[in-house]
């Protein structure tokens, strides 16, 4: 995918007003949050890969088990011919599950805010897939409403792993999947990736991994503010802090101020007390009814679910219609 300098510098330009703004907006809220999608620049990527290869993080390698077992159940279900879809074009690890199983691929459509992500994405996709038609669409998919490329007459099947689905509140949630539905159009289809409710001590460690992994991932965000928000965020003085909320079954992400203390950030200050909280994500665990009710508020109904042994977590076939 090529892209003229002049073009990037904007994008660049674009998500640093984006940020700013949403900061600003967030800081000065109460409660204080920071939308999750922030704590990936490149720093936050790579500490997010690594999450996924803690032992106490079972979400990743329990999706890509799950994938390996019922690839060949999705193709049948999907049919040939299909476009796949990607909201958030994250590891090809799972992506290449689908393209290898998929019969008569008509194109692979990964979307992702990251030109930068995307651009290396479709680059090595068409190296190893010489036939295969890729059509990458830089947007932010929780917002987009139509595809701009051409997949001409395929049905389209949309792929959004990772329980990535669970960092939004289930309204937004809702919101998101009928977009995709609208999106995927006439005999379009879903596959989802969500993670299940499970003892709270589990899912308390998935987020409180033992070597400090997910601590620096939190934490980062206000390395991310020092350098491209001009703040000076003392990282010693703010704690990572999650926890699992059983009543709202999910995990609950904050960094927490140790003392009183003011931060700038963007030219404003910002007053913390010790204890004083800033949400940076949810992250929401499902059961089988929980998901067939978001599904079926967003049009979809669940056609077939596929979880591994212990039920840790689920890959849900959805299509549209009740
Ligand atoms: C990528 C949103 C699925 O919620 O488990 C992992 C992000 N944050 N550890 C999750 C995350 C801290 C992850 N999702």
């Amino acid at each position: 995918m090529k892209s003229s300098p002049l073009a990037a510098d904007r994008t660049e330009q674009d998500d640093r007003a984006e940020f700013r703004a949403a900061v600003l907006d967030g800081l000065a809220g109460s409660p204080r949050s920071i939308p999750a999608k922030f704590l990936y620049d490149a720093r936050g990527s790579a500490l997010f890969d690594a999450i996924c290869e803690l032992p106490e993080y079972y979400l990743t390698r329990t999706e890509t088990g799950i994938l390996r077992r019922c690839v060949a159940d999705i193709a049948a279900v999907a049919g040939p011919g299909r476009a796949l879809v990607e909201f958030g074009s994250g590891s090809s690890v799972k992506s290449r599950l689908l393209i290898d199983a998929l019969e008569h691929l008509a194109a692979y459509v990964p979307i992702d805010i990251s030109r930068q992500h995307l651009e290396a994405t479709a680059t090595r996709l068409r190296r190893d897939y010489p036939g295969l038609v890729v059509e990458p669409v830089c947007a932010d998919y929780m917002a987009l409403a139509r595809l701009s490329v051409d997949v001409g007459a395929a049905r389209r099947l949309g792929f959004f792993p990772g329980s990535t689905i669970g960092n939004s509140e289930p309204q937004d949630a809702t919101a998101f999947l009928r977009r995709a539905r609208e999106l995927l159009g006439e005999g379009g289809a879903l596959v989802l990736g969500a993670d299940l409710k499970k003892a709270p001590q589990r899912l308390h460690d998935a987020y409180n991994d033992a070597a400090g992994v997910t601590a620096q991932f939190t934490l980062n965000l206000l390395r991310r503010m020092n350098r491209e928000l001009d703040a000076n965020f003392d990282l010693s003085a703010f704690a990572h802090d999650a926890s699992y909320s059983e009543v709202e079954s999910r995990i609950e992400i904050y960094f927490r101020s140790l003392r009183q203390q003011t931060v700038t950030v963007a030219g404003r200050s910002f007053a913390f007390r010790a204890g004083d909280r800033v949400l940076t994500e949810y992250s929401y665990k499902y059961d089988d009814a929980s998901l067939s009710v978001m599904a079926r508020s967003a049009g979809f109904r669940i056609a077939r679910i596929w979880t591994d042994p212990a039920r840790d977590f689920a890959v849900a076939y959805l299509e549209v219609g009740t």
